[in-house]
């Protein structure tokens, strides 16, 4: 299977430590590269914006430092809410990030930017017809977010979200929702994809930038505890539902959508999306701990190791 030449022979794992909204930072983009899988945060994340190239500053001048490290990467929210996507787009482009993952629309303006430097371009979809628009603009590697998946998330069952991509695209994919041990990312390449994305068990680290609460809660809480939801973005994003009832609001009867501010006013609950209403996908139940990031990475190439040892048994 393929992977963008930048990737071939720089990962220890199969993995890319997916970007999060306010979760992300240099912290853990320079912890994941340094144990050799891509790390990854949203640009947003950097506020105001002037801290974005700082960041990037940081990040490279780290990293230069470590020989080994894995290439990182940048998410860009390609959509007319996104103020900053032209700024934040020439600070990738004067930097050179390797790896620009983008969300929301066919990301147009930011393919030739990128490849005009050597970059590489990875664009998140939860639907074939969104991967196909996604090739068609030229991007390198396409990530299907299927159903269980934290934060914004997809429907669709990834066996045939893969499969369906497959048909079509050849080149390098990445499968995003609920992976989150070494044995979930041997399954990611045995049913076609070249990477994993992993979000949730991330947030459970030390370098995450989440709120303690939020790290505990992923350690407490099990697949049927998180609930997929329109209600607080108007998207599909999955959250953890203790977070919701701490927020004081039933996640079990959330008011229907077209009521929805008026619904959460009526509760008193102030409670922002993000920050105070944790996101979190279905692999929540795998994860009991919150490590380093060295030491998660470890574990999963480990778990990785085993699974593969027995599926070779398996199939000898
Ligand atoms: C708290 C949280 C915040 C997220 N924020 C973003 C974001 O800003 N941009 C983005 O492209 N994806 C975002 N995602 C989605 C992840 O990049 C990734 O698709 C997802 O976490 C993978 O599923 P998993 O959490 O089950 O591993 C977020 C996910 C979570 C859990």
């Amino acid at each position: 299977m393929p992977l963008p030449a930048l990737l071939e022979g720089r990962l220890k794992l199969p993995v890319i430590a997916a970007p999060m909204f306010i979760v992300s930072g240099p912290d853990l983009v320079i912890a994941a590269c340094k144990a050799g899988i891509v790390g990854a945060f949203p640009a947003l994340n950097a506020r105001p914006e002037e801290v974005f190239p700082q960041w990037l500053d940081r990040i490279e001048e780290e990293l230069a430092g470590a020989p080994d490290a894995a290439p990182y990467a940048v998410n860009l929210i390609v959509n007319q809410t996104n103020k900053r996507l032209d700024q934040d787009l020439a600070v990738c482009v004067a930097h050179k990030v390797p790896v620009v993952i983008t969300s929301m629309r066919p990301p147009e303006e930011v393919v030739p930017a990128v490849h005009a430097y050597g970059g590489v371009v990875l664009h998140d979809v939860i639907s074939a017809r969104h991967a196909e628009k996604a090739i068609e603009q030229g991007v390198d590697g396409i990530i299907a977010v299927c159903a269980g998946a934290g934060g914004h998330t997809g429907s669709l069952n990834p066996f045939a979200l893969v499969a369906e991509i497959r048909r079509m695209w050849k080149g390098p994919l990445i499968l995003s929702g609920a992976l989150a041990t070494g044995r979930s990312v041997l399954g990611a390449l045995a049913m076609g994809a070249d990477l994993a994305y992993m979000g949730t068990r991330f947030i459970a680290t030390e370098e995450a930038n989440a709120n303690p609460a939020h790290k505990q809660m992923i350690v407490e809480t099990m697949a049927k505890d998180v609930l997929c939801t329109s209600f607080f973005s108007g998207l599909q994003a999955n959250y953890l539902k203790p977070s919701i009832a701490a927020s004081g609001l039933d996640p079990d009867a959330l008011p229907d959508k077209q009521a929805s501010y008026t619904g959460r006013r009526a509760t008193d609950a102030n409670a922002r999306p993000w920050r105070d209403v944790w996101g979190g996908g279905h692999g929540v139940g795998l994860i009991d701990d919150v490590p380093s990031v060295a030491q998660c990475v470890a574990k999963l190439k480990i778990e990785y190791d085993e699974a593969r040892a027995d599926f070779l048994k398996a199939f000898a």
